[in-house]
């Protein structure tokens, strides 16, 4: 799959079908991370890989009741090492870089299962100590997030994102518009724009939702009606042959 097309289609997914992952599939998701960058290649992460159904309901109800989660077949917690980075580059290494080298291989990950063809969605929402007791964390680690993985049952659109004029500047970073908090302007403006968009994506939604609600109803109804229509022009059928018979 071209790296774009895994990059674009790529949705978090909170639906999945009742099939288990291809353990060599997981294999290549954990080979995807293994290889991630990582902050002077320290590669503080740990993943951990969760099958068993009621560690994920444990993990469902630690990710803040979360308990779509729970259809996926696989989750890969990724844990973050905190005691090497300190050393190497001091407050800002351990306060960052390990963050951000557990979200670059979080990143390689979801992209590979993509590659895949399976769908995935990363949950940060934790409570971690509860994750730590579930999966027994230990030390100077903390799990900084829970990679679901199975096989898609939806497919959902892509969420609104900004344009690229909205975040990306030339040379210069126009960046007046959150140093000194939004002002009106283009930027303000644009947000709103977003939010009311964002409604009004909702109640389409729910509209679209209802309209298949509506029409699936009808479609039963309509069968039922139909087959009742059938049996009665069978029985009807029948009685006529019958007073023929007996006229006869
Ligand atoms: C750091 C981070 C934390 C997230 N935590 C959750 C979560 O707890 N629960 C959830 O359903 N989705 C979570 N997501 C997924 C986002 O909601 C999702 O990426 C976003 O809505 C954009 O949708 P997309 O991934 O389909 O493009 C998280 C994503 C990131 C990057």
């Amino acid at each position: 799959m071209d790296v774009f097309d895994a990059i674009r289609n790529r949705r978090s997914i909170r639906k999945y079908l009742d099939l288990p992952v291809e353990w060599d599939k997981v294999g290549s998701i954990l080979e995807a991370g293994r290889v991630a960058p990582s902050s002077g290649n320290l590669q503080a992460w740990k993943f951990v890989v969760v099958r068993d159904l009621n560690k994920r309901k444990l993990l469902a109800e630690a990710a803040g009741q979360q308990y779509w989660m729970e259809q996926a077949p696989v989750f890969i917690v990724i844990v973050g090492v905190f005691n090497k980075h300190e050393r190497f580059f001091g407050q800002r290494g351990k306060d960052l870089y390990v963050i951000q080298d557990c979200a670059m291989a979080a990143m390689q990950m979801m992209l590979a299962a993509q590659a895949l063809g399976l769908g995935t969605c990363f949950v940060s929402a934790l409570q971690e100590e509860k994750v730590g007791e579930i999966i027994l964390i230990r030390g100077g680690a903390r799990p900084m997030g829970i990679l679901a993985i199975g096989y898609a049952a939806e497919k959902p659109q892509m969420p609104l994102r900004y344009r690229l004029e909205n975040f990306s500047y030339l040379e210069t970073d126009a960046g007046i518009a959150y140093v000194h908090g939004y002002t009106p302007g283009r930027h303000a403006d644009y947000d709103m724009e977003v939010t009311n968009l964002r409604l009004a994506q909702r109640g389409i939604n729910y509209a679209k939702q209802a309209a298949q609600d509506i029409d699936r109803l009808t479609k039963e109804k309509r069968k039922g009606l139909l087959h009742r229509l059938i049996e009665k022009a069978k029985s009807g059928g029948k009685e006529k042959q019958q007073k023929e018979a007996k006229q006869q």
